[in-house]
Formats: C-alpha cells, structure tokens, sequence
C-alpha cells in the first residue's frame, strides 16, 4: 500500500486570504486523517503566508503522522525542535516563489544540511529531503543521515509533451532504484493530480505520496454542489 500525505497549506491561504478563522485548516486536517490519510502536511514558511505557529501546534495534538515542511532556516528548526513533529520534510524556500521550485541542493549545502539533520534526528523526529531525482543528490542525502528522500515530481508533472513525461517519469523511477539500493526510503510528491499520479504509485519501493493542490482544488467542486443546497435551503426557511 502507497501512504497518502496531503498538504492543507492551500485551506491555510484561504484563510489568510480574509485574517480571519475559516476554513480551519485543523478541521480540513482531521476530515483527511478520517477520509483515509496516512499523514498530514504543512509547511511553516518563513514569511508565515498560510501556516501558522498556532496551526502545527495543533496539528502535531491532533493529528496521528503530522509531517512538518520547513526550511533550514535556524529559527524554524528550533520551532521544529521544541514542537517535535512525527515527521519533518527540508525543503528549499525562496520569499518571492508561489510554491516550492525546486529540490533542496543538498551537494551544495551539505554541512549545514548534515547538522540540520543531526538536530532533528536528537529530537526524535523522522527526517525527509525534498530533492530533485538525481544521483549527486541522492548521494549527499545518503551521508545527511535521512531516512527518507521525498523525489519532486514537479518536472514530470510540468511535462508538455508525452516524449517529456515519459523521460521524466524514468528518472523518477530510476532514483527510486538508486536511493533503494543506497538504503534510503522513498517518498514523491509536489504537481501531482488525479491525472498523473498513477504513474508515480506505480514505481516499485515508493512509499508514500504527498499531495497538495489538486486535492483542496478538487474538494472545491466536489463540495461546491452541497454548499450551494444548504445556503438555497437556509436563505429561504
Ligand atoms: N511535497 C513537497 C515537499 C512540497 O513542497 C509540496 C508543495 O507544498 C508538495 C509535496 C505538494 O505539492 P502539490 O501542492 O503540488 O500537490
């Protein structure tokens, strides 16, 4: 069985979008643990745009496998410390990007990265890196000390053409191979859809998919009919 994380950053945005208190992204986050997800994601970014500090104190009381997205950004992994979520994803985190871009450089940043790791791992907390599907990366995450990679499927997702899809799904499926046979567990997410995800569920040895967007956007019509019925019903009893 693939596990499922779905990311409710996105009912967090339409919170903010008002200041004020709905939707509730604890109750979105609990209607997904009760709809059968195996773990819950929200990313604590920097400039605080949806999450908030008040939200994954809750999720972590409230929720079974809460996976905490951050930075490596020193006062969020303190915040990650003290709160010791099950699980927390290092991701790259750029103040003008509207979502992730890319995977974290792990090549590059491979001190600051190890030690990030090392302090998580104190705190008892499950350690996953959001990197792109290539060997160098899959290397330095190995001598991080992580136990999961977590592969971005953005550039299969983004694919225009099928010759693209096709080539990007390969190297998904073969750093799934490799970062296997180094000893690390396997995760993907970041574009996926009811369209594609198929695909990505089907490589041998993943784990588990985090899904954002497309799930928050597909609860919008699914529930949109019901919404309207109950607001007809009440404006007219
Ligand atoms: N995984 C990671 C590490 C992410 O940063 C994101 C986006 O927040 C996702 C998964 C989910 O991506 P999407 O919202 O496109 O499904």
């Amino acid at each position: 069985m693939i596990r499922l994380g779905v990311n409710i950053d996105h009912v967090a945005t339409l919170r903010q979008a008002r200041g004020g208190v709905i939707p509730d992204p604890i109750e979105a986050a609990l209607i997904c643990q009760r709809a059968g997800a195996d773990s819950i994601v929200a990313h604590l970014r920097e400039d605080r745009r949806h999450i908030q500090d008040k939200d994954i104190i809750l999720l972590k009381k409230k929720i079974k496998r809460f996976n905490l997205e951050m930075s490596i950004n020193p006062g969020i992994v303190d915040i990650a410390c003290s709160l010791k979520p099950y699980q927390a994803t290092l991701v790259p985190e750029k103040r003008q990007e509207l979502t992730t871009e890319g995977g974290l450089d792990v090549v590059l940043h491979e001190g600051k990265i190890k030690k990030v790791v090392d302090k998580l791992k104190k705190n008892n907390i499950v350690v996953s890196l959001f990197i792109d599907p290539e060997r160098r990366q899959i290397d330095a995450s190995r001598k991080s000390g992580c136990e999961f990679i977590e592969l971005h499927t953005g550039r299969y997702a983004d694919s225009k053409t099928v010759g693209k899809r096709k080539l990007h799904l390969q190297e998904i499926v073969e750093a799934t191979k490799y970062a296997k046979k180094v000893g690390l567990r396997v995760n993907a997410g970041h574009g996926l859809n009811y369209q594609n995800v198929a695909s990505i569920a089907r490589i041998p040895g993943m784990e588990e998919l985090n899904i954002g967007h497309s799930i928050v956007s597909y609860a919008v019509f699914v529930g949109l009919e019901e919404a309207i019925r109950q607001m007809v019903d009440l404006i007219n009893s």
